[in-house]
Formats: C-alpha cells, sequence, structure tokens
C-alpha cells in the first residue's frame, strides 16, 4: 500500500447502518449518504477525484471508464460488500487502485437463506401463504399442498467456498445427501464429516440432483455455467436455487423450462440483470422471488461496515488491508 494518510477522505456511496456511519465519521474524513441519495455516473467520478477512498456497493458499476476519470487522488475502493464483480479490479490495479471486500461475514445469512429458499420451494411455503393471505382455505385436505420430503434428497452445490460449506452443513443437518462441484476439492477429512460427494463433471452432477444451489461469484468463466444445456440436463422435477449472482444462470432459458414444467420449481434471490427479473417468473406458483436479501440481516450488516472500517484503517496505516484482493 501507499504511505498512508490516518484521516483519508473516505466518500461512501450509500446509507450504511447509523451505527457503521457513525464509526466511519468519529475515524475518518468522511462524506456520507445519509439520504441514500441515487449516484449517477457523474456524482461517482466527483466523488472519487476529491477521495481517498470510494466506500460503493454491488449498486455502483465501477468499470473501466469511470475509473479512468477517478483522477490521481483515489487510492482504495473498499466495496461494502464480498462480490467484487461490479468492480473492474484489473483496471483498478493499473492505476494502482486497490479492492478490498468484506469476506465472511455475509456466510452464515446467505446459507440461511439458502436453505430457507429450498425449503419454501420444495414445501409449497408461498402458496401455502396465497391461500391464507386471500381468506381461502377451506381446512385440511389429504392432498392439499404436497411438497417434497426435504430429508433424503440429493443437493447439488455449485461451488464449494465459505457459503458452499455453510449450506452444506445445514443440508446435512436436514438429512438432505450432499453433492459438489468445485475446481478444488475439499480435503478428505471435511468430505468425510458432512457425507460430501464430489463431482468433477458438473454435468453428470445435474443429472443426478434433486436440488442445484449456486454458489460461485460472476466472473467471465461462471457466465451461464448453468447454460440451456445444462439446464436442460436437470431433471423435470429439479429445483434450482440462486443466492449467489443472477448472471451464472442462463434466466431466459430457466424461465422458459419453468414455464414448460421441464423444471419442477425455482428460488432466486438474484437475477441476470440486476434487479430486474425476467417479468415471466413472476406469478408462477413453482417460483419463489426474493430482492437479494441473502445477506440482509442487521447484524450482518453491521458486520460488513465493521470489515469496511478495519480495510481503510489499515489502509490509513500504511498497512495491508486484511482483505485485499488480488487482481
Ligand atoms: C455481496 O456482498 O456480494 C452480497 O451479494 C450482498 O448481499
Amino acid at each position: 500500500m501507499g504511505e498512508g494518510n490516518s484521516r483519508p477522505h473516505v466518500a461512501v456511496t450509500r446509507r450504511l447502518p447509523d451505527p457503521v456511519q457513525s464509526r466511519m465519521a468519529a475515524q475518518f474524513d468522511a462524506e456520507l449518504n445519509p439520504q441514500d441519495r441515487r449516484l449517477d455516473r457523474g456524482d461517482l467520478v466527483a466523488l472519487m477525484q476529491r477521495s481517498d477512498v470510494l466506500v460503493p456497493a454491488l449498486s455502483d458499476r465501477i468499470d473501466a471508464d469511470l475509473l479512468a476519470e477517478a483522477g490521481p487522488r483515489l487510492k482504495l475502493i473498499a466495496n461494502y460488500g464480498a462480490g467484487v464483480d461490479h468492480i473492474n479490479v484489473a483496471a483498478a490495479a493499473e492505476r494502482g487502485i486497490h479492492v478490498t471486500n468484506t469476506p465472511g461475514v455475509l456466510t452464515e445469512d446467505t446459507a440461511d437463506m439458502t436453505m430457507a429458499l429450498i425449503i419454501a420451494v420444495t414445501r409449497r411455503l408461498t402458496e401455502g401463504l396465497a391461500v391464507m393471505q386471500a381468506g381461502q382455505w377451506d381446512g385440511w385436505s389429504p392432498n392439499a399442498f404436497l411438497g417434497g420430503r426435504i430429508g433424503g434428497r440429493k443437493l447439488g452445490i455449485l461451488g464449494m467456498g465459505r457459503i458452499g460449506q455453510a449450506v452444506a452443513r445445514r443440508a446435512a443437518a436436514f438429512g438432505m445427501e450432499v453433492h459438489y462441484h468445485n475446481r478444488t476439492r475439499l480435503p478428505a477429512d471435511c468430505e468425510a464429516k458432512l457425507g460430501l460427494t464430489w463431482w468433477d463433471s458438473l454435468d453428470q452432477m445435474l443429472a443426478r440432483t434433486d436440488v442445484i444451489s449456486v454458489h460461485v461469484a460472476h466472473t467471465p468463466a461462471t457466465f451461464h455455467l448453468l447454460s440451456a444445456r445444462r439446464l436442460k440436463l436437470l431433471k423435470p422435477s429439479a429445483v434450482v436455487i440462486n443466492t449467489s449472482r443472477g448472471e451464472v444462470i442462463d434466466e431466459n432459458a430457466l424461465t422458459r423450462m419453468l414455464r414448460a414444467g421441464e423444471i419442477a420449481g425455482a428460488g432466486l434471490d438474484v437475477y441476470e440483470h440486476g434487479h430486474e427479473a425476467n417479468p415471466r417468473l413472476r406469478n408462477l406458483s413453482n417460483v419463489v422471488l426474493l430482492p437479494h436479501m441473502g445477506s440482509a440481516t442487521v447484524e450482518g450488516r453491521i458486520e460488513m461496515g465493521e470489515k469496511v472500517i478495519r480495510n481503510i484503517a489499515a489502509y490509513a496505516a500504511g498497512e495491508t488491508p486484511p482483505d485485499l484482493i488480488q487482481p
């Protein structure tokens, strides 16, 4: 890192939890956004030009063109979030700008939400909810709202990083048979502890599992990893869950197959085109859609802020920030 600057000018693009904002204001020369005003590209460029540190979130697209206009002052982009696919990290590095993120603190919350989606889709939770909310329940019936049993189902986890492993632990506790595909295989004792089955071939895992849950980051290599061809490998009874990034799944193909009954259901927290879910996914009884709330807990958001502060403080002290992303 550079020389350090004990009270760097830190520009924050979104309103953060109050305790985080207070600590930032106390520790740094912080320019906050307490009204959560939407910033356009012009606003972002101006912020970057007058700041040592930018704290963006995934709603800000920090691409090469924007970085080209950042000017010489900006030295650190301390992202408020784990995923950095909205930041061109290589272009930042070329300009001597470091990028950090907030790994680890979203793991358990996102894994909880993944399980919630698996259960909601498999046990038809939203269908029951809709009937109750509409006051249309006419009493218990042996055949009403029959879903599938969670225990014994085969879960295929795509991507076995921190969140994939946290999902595996939960799924194993629910009695699911956990399979995974990952570039690197976990150590044998890890696999044995959770009874994990590793698949070298993603295609083969897809064809054999009942629920497929996405936990890879979005990179050029993972874009449409679940392509139309791969989605066709799934059993018609399969359910697709995504709490990672929408771009990993060909959303149009998934939508077509869900509507045609070629895939049984989906639980989605993220979408290929940011916050615009394919409108043809709405109102499908076999689909549960959430507004990217996998990590949305009060505790998690504060811990994310604490990580951001630690990263900036390390930069300010001339040290390597703990969560520095390697370009
Ligand atoms: C992240 O931090 O990347 C998450 O997706 C936000 O929930």
